[in-house]
């Protein structure tokens, strides 16, 4: 097995300065990322296999059907993966594209390692380079040997694009194409659907999508010495149609004061601290947001009930 791994040293985030940030804009709201500790990587993970959240499974389910397709479409070059968290979609592509060399990105190093390695497992005949990096920080990859004068193929799966607001995912798919150096891009976004499905998704009966928001809280008394009563806070996941998206928050139950990093923070009762937006993009959506970021789209894949697509994307000049 060939695993190699670049490490540019990603910066570590400023917690006490994000979280002041967050708890000061109106509505109180925190990034995304936050909810990603080991905890709630291992929670996520269990987000995936309940029976109402299907986005993951569907996405599967499609690549190994389309696979063939898709890789004739996308045509020769070498797969880059933007965050490949446990890498365990990108599979069906690799074999259909018969790649010698993937390239996975992502900001742990132990993660990164540990999906390299069991990738490279099963396709012993492809090199896996891995680059720790922050890949919305990164200007450019960086140089090497096995990259030189190669076509470049992104894949950016799992509707991760609908947790950025308009703006950052139309900043991050320009992005993109400078990684890329022009290469195609292949996207996997959610759609929108009946907002009682999409609330279950988002809530599920077993309560692992409750927890996966309510770990954010007690990371933050782990990691800024904080005295947040976990169970003064219950979680909400609610459609927003105007903006074709979920907003989950943590809700205070009542009037109450916390503190972080010895500062303190008064809650009114029934105020919302967002965790997280899920966008779900509309095939029309994600052609006006792809027109924007400078890309178009050149054919879309999707599941029997449109659920959920992979669009291939090349640059619009
Ligand atoms: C990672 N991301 C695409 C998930 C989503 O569906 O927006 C995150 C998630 N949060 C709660 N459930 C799933």
């Amino acid at each position: 097995m060939n695993v190699e791994l670049i490490d540019l040293h990603p910066a570590t985030a400023d917690l006490e300065q994000v979280v002041r940030e967050g708890l000061t804009a109106m509505p109180r709201q925190l990034p995304a990322w936050l909810l990603y500790d080991s905890e709630g990587s291992r929670l996520f993970a269990s987000i995936c296999e309940q029976p109402e959240y299907s986005l993951t499974r569907t996405e599967i389910a499609l690549l190994n059907h389309q696979a063939d397709a898709i890789s004739a479409a996308l045509g020769p070059g070498v797969m880059v993966e933007f965050g490949i968290g446990n890498a365990h979609k990108v599979s069906p592509l690799l074999k259909a594209l018969k790649s010698d060399l993937f390239v996975g990105l992502d900001i742990s190093r132990t993660a990164l390692r540990d999906a390299l390695e069991g990738l490279g497992r099963e396709h012993p005949q492809t090199t896996m380079l891995g680059i720790c990096c922050d890949h919305s920080q990164l200007a450019d990859l960086p140089p090497h040997p096995l990259l030189d004068g190669r076509r470049r193929i992104g894949f950016f799966p799992g509707s991760s694009l609908g947790n950025f607001s308009w703006d950052n995912a139309v900043a991050l798919l320009q992005r993109f194409r400078r990684l890329l150096n022009n290469g195609p891009l292949l996207l996997g976004l959610d759609q929108p659907r009946s907002p009682a499905l999409l609330e279950a998704a988002y809530d599920d009966a077993a309560g692992v999508s409750a927890a996966f928001a309510q770990n954010l809280l007690t990371r933050l008394n782990r990691e800024l010495q904080g005295d947040i009563d976990v169970d003064r806070f219950h979680y909400r996941a609610r459609w927003q149609s105007s903006q074709s998206r979920i907003e989950m928050a943590l809700v205070s139950d009542s009037p109450q004061t916390i503190t972080l990093a010895g500062q303190l923070w008064q809650f009114e009762p029934d105020e919302a601290w967002i965790t997280e937006h899920s966008v779900k993009y509309s095939p029309a959506a994600a052609e006006e947001l792809a027109k924007q970021a400078g890309w178009r789209i050149q054919q879309r894949w999707h599941d029997d009930n449109d659920q959920v697509s992979l669009h291939l994307l090349l640059p619009a000049d």
